[in-house]
């Protein structure tokens, strides 16, 4: 797979390729995966981005990372609690994913077990992105992950609450174009939704616990 990533903006070359590969886990055992990502930050010089799996003793950075992604003037933003939550409730080993370059947490993005109906379906967010590493292709690479990863597990679909011009470009669609009613109708298109696999769905998505305490 080619995934394109953006230069930094201070030199604006051109846009260059990036290899991925997906690597099997040491102990052979199947998938989620690794990907790595090759980054081209400039001439001669190639940074390597790895999105793998959260493991325990990232926790604490994640949550820097949510922390500064989402600061607003002041205050502990919402997400980093809710994250926390999350963590305990809703989670999913496969589908918390770190994105990792010269061996620095620089993104994150979880997917949690909701549900349409008797339907499992997942709820993906937070993601976020250190302010000095966005718009070069990491919160891109993390959806990418997710969504391979969740195939991987034969969920059927993913919902989320975000900018449609953002989401757009994986595949997802306001909730109401594919039959996945909003949890709440006053997100409108905000509320978007992308079915991975065939056959009609349904009704209204219902996110995991901790999203009905904030
Ligand atoms: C939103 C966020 C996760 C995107 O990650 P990122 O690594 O900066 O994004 P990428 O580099 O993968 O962006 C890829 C493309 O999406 C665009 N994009 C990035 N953020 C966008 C946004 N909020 N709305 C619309 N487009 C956006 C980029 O301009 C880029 O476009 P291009 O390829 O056409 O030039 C990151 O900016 C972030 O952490 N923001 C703060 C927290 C947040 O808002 N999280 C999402 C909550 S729904």
């Amino acid at each position: 797979m080619h995934v394109r990533l953006r230069e930094t903006a201070d030199n604006t070359p051109p846009p260059t390729r990036t290899h991925v590969r997906l690597r099997e886990t040491a102990d052979n055992t199947p998938p989620p995966t690794q990907t790595h990502v090759r980054l081209r930050e400039g001439f001669g010089h190639t940074a390597r981005m790895i999105v793998r799996r959260e493991r325990p003793t990232d926790r604490p950075v994640i949550l820097d990372v949510i922390r500064a992604a989402f600061r607003k003037d002041s205050g502990e933003p919402t997400e980093v609690g809710l994250t926390q939550k999350l963590f305990d409730d809703g989670y999913l080993p496969e589908l918390s994913l770190v994105a990792v370059t010269d061996g620095q947490i620089v993104g994150y993005v979880i997917g949690t077990v909701g549900c349409i109906g008797d339907t499992e379906a997942i709820g993906i967010g937070p993601l976020a992105v250190l302010p000095e590493f966005q718009g070069r292709g990491v919160g891109q690479a993390l959806m990418y992950a997710l969504i391979g990863a969740s195939e991987a597990l034969h969920e059927r679909v993913l919902a989320l609450l975000g900018e449609p011009e953002y989401y757009s470009r994986f595949g997802f669609r306001a909730g109401s174009e594919v039959g996945v009613k909003s949890p709440d109708s006053a997100w409108g298109d905000y509320f978007q939704a992308l079915q991975l696999t065939d056959g009609p769905v349904n009704g209204e998505f219902q996110y995991a616990k901790p999203f009905d305490e904030l």
